[in-house]
């Protein structure tokens, strides 16, 4: 089994080059934001109430399903996923990232995801804190112009949310989130030592997959190779 993980700011292009390694390596697909983003959905249907909020973690109300390139999430019976990605969700996500108890439960929810299988990824410690053991450690970056331009692109093609996607309002929540996520004392957004940094600003998508699936070909080979002597 091997473990590939992406650590990053938002918007430097994490889920698709996960999405793209993952189906081109045979992965499986993991994606720890939307974790904290469900919680997030929890958090404002309680009217960020915190003592509810945290009476409704230990009675495991969310669910999560980690297919080879979508991560589904439930609430009770419900699937929520289609609400992840909403602004209330945006602009709360940054918070309940930072609790100590969401936190550690997100932790025991990504260690319990990862199976018999290979998998990739992508977050914000999973090198550091999470999977420290990890054979092969990513850090996409991009510059905050860009990001914002991205993420733009992605938020536009979903019409209910489009009246949110002014290129300002994108890139002050991009900038909100890389201060809040930074400076955070819980695990902050930070690159391992031994992660590998791509600078994604001018690089193709193609490219960044390629370079990512080169590795872990080259681990595969290493491991095929040691095992057979
Ligand atoms: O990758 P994303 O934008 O879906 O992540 C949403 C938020 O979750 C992000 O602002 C910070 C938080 N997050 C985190 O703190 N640690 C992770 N491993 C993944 C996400």
């Amino acid at each position: 089994m091997m473990i590939v993980v992406i650590d990053g700011p938002a918007g430097a292009g994490k889920s698709t080059t996960a999405q793209a390694v993952a189906r081109k390596a045979g992965l499986d697909y993991i994606d720890s934001g939307a974790i904290y983003r469900g919680f997030t959905v929890l958090y404002n249907e309680l009217k960020h109430d915190r003592a509810s909020f945290f009476e409704a973690i230990k009675q495991e109300r969310l669910r999560f399903e980690f297919d080879r390139d979508v991560s589904r999430v439930y609430l009770d019976k419900s699937e929520i996923t289609e609400e992840l990605r909403s602004p209330s969700v945006n602009d709360n996500v940054s918070v309940v990232a930072a609790m100590p108890e969401v936190r550690n439960q997100v932790t025991v929810e990504l260690k319990k995801a990862v199976g018999a299988s290979d998998c990739i990824a992508e977050g914000r410690d999973l090198g550091t804190v999470v999977f420290p053991e990890a054979e092969l450690k990513f850090f996409l970056t991009a510059d905050l112009d860009e990001r914002a331009r991205r993420r733009q692109l992605e938020m536009e093609s979903k019409v209910e949310y489009s009246a949110d996607s002014k290129f300002q309002n994108v890139k002050e929540n991009l900038q909100q989130r890389d201060t809040i996520d930074s400076s955070r004392k819980e695990a902050p957004l930070q690159k391992a030592k031994d992660a590998i940094e791509l600078d994604t600003t001018s690089l193709s998508f193609d490219r960044q997959v390629q370079i990512i699936t080169e590795a872990i070909e080259r681990v595969r080979t290493q491991r095929s190779n040691s095992n057979s002597q």
